[in-house]
């Protein structure tokens, strides 16, 4: 059955969810699922923004066939070349075969890579700045490259002030019902999966999602249309300036991260000494986590979130425990750059943890690094307090 939702007079969503994916881009856990947006606009002429993945594809179909009302589909906008929003264009050119594409000169070297059907006879080849007119619509192009491909832009829909976003303002996240985010508890239950969709997908890419969000500042934006996740229409503003946070790596919060790898529970103990001091210090916000346990997007996206970060990591083999070295190159893959942090090395023979840590992380841009690294010799030891109370001292102040 079919299942969309109108949005403005004319221009309808049309995309669907995914609960059963365990790992978007077969890494990232997605617990809540994912939505994949796609948007119809039906003028004299009729308009697909983007397709679908080809999980929901058809789902998708039906409710683009349903909004079409048996009227032909005369332009897809290409505003991102990645599967999962094309992954249905040949579904689509089977069943409209006289529609025409439009997208930049990138779109389409990308699209005769994937697909095998006719491009060239259905390309409209636009540029920053061009427009297009189907009727009562104006729709302008701006691109936005690396966010999150070379090739990717947006679409602005003068008439509506509707800024279709490609996959900026995105969220992991499958859509229940409500399609806007006003309707739902965005703060409490989605900001942290959309911390984690973008410090991870494009967290990279910060000076690039900076220049996007310049050229969308140009603009009379009322509302947003992503490609994951809901469409916002109210506080704009508001989580403008998380992703305003996010691609400067400007810490979220004043807040102390734990990150800890224990293979015998003895780096976890002294880090829960630790953040027991901590605490006596005054500070309220601490998370923890066992890099064993918890995904590396998480931790990543909480490093974006956090202003202070410790880590603490046992020598393994004569490096780092593996799965500690992962998550700090992740950071620096991230450009991760702009935080106070601590170190905690630990072994038994031949400790090197502390050196490795250090080694990555002062490689990332303006990292202030307490220089006393706690080397704790299989276990933490009484006399080491007056330590601990010196990484407590260097966060705090
Ligand atoms: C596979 C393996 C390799 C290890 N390699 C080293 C090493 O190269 N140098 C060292 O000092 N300790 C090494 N250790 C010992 C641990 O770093 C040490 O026992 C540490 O105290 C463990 O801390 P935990 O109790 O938090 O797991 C290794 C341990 C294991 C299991
Ligand atoms: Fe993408
Ligand atoms: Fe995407």
């Amino acid at each position: 059955m079919y299942c969309v939702k109108k949005i403005t007079e004319d221009m309808y969503w049309i995309g669907a969810s995914d609960r059963r994916l365990e790992l978007f881009e077969n890494v990232y856990p997605i617990p809540k699922g994912v939505s994949y947006n796609s948007y119809v606009i039906l003028d004299e002429k009729t308009v697909l923004l983007d397709t679908v993945d080809h999980s929901v594809c058809s789902q998708f179909l039906e409710n683009l066939e349903h909004v079409l009302d048996g009227r032909t589909l005369d332009y897809i906008i290409v505003n991102h070349m990645e599967p999962d929003h094309c992954a249905s264009l040949a579904e689509v050119v089977i069943r409209y075969p006289e529609v025409k594409f439009v997208g930049n000169a990138k779109t389409f070297t990308m699209m005769k890579q994937f697909f095998d059907f006719d491009v060239d006879n259905r390309a409209v080849v636009i540029k920053e700045g061009d427009t297009i007119s189907t009727g009562k619509h104006t729709l302008a192009f701006a691109m936005i490259p690396m966010v999150h491909w070379p090739e990717a832009m947006v679409t602005y829909d003068a008439y509506d002030k509707v800024l279709y976003s490609a996959d900026a303002f995105g969220t992991f996240g499958a859509l229940n019902g409500n399609i806007f985010a006003d309707e739902l508890n965005f703060e409490a239950e989605w900001l942290e999966e959309a911390r984690r969709y973008l410090t991870n997908i494009v967290g990279k890419y910060g000076a690039q999602v900076q220049s996007a969000l310049k050229k969308a500042a140009a603009l009379d934006i009322e509302m947003i249309c992503p490609l994951h996740g809901p469409v916002w229409r109210e506080n704009l503003g508001w989580f403008i300036d998380k992703y305003q946070k996010w691609s400067t790596y400007t810490p979220e919060d004043h807040a102390v991260l734990i990150v800890y790898a224990s293979i015998y529970g003895n780096t976890e103990s002294a880090v829960n000494v630790l953040a027991g001091k901590i605490s006596d210090a005054g500070e309220k916000n601490i998370a923890m986590y066992d890099v064993s346990k918890t995904d590396p997007s998480y931790i990543l996206a909480e490093a974006f979130r956090c202003d202070r970060i410790v880590f603490a990591c046992p020598t393994y083999n004569a490096g780092l425990f593996p799965k500690m070295e992962t998550l700090l190159s992740e950071l620096k893959a991230h450009n991760f750059q702009n935080r106070k942090v601590a170190v905690i090395e630990n072994g038994t023979w031949a400790i090197s943890a502390g050196k490795q840590m250090k080694e990555i992380l002062s490689s990332m841009k303006n990292m202030e690094i307490y220089d006393n690294t706690l080397t704790v010799k299989s276990s933490l030891k009484r006399d080491q307090m007056e330590e601990l109370d010196g990484i407590v001292e260097f966060l705090m102040k």
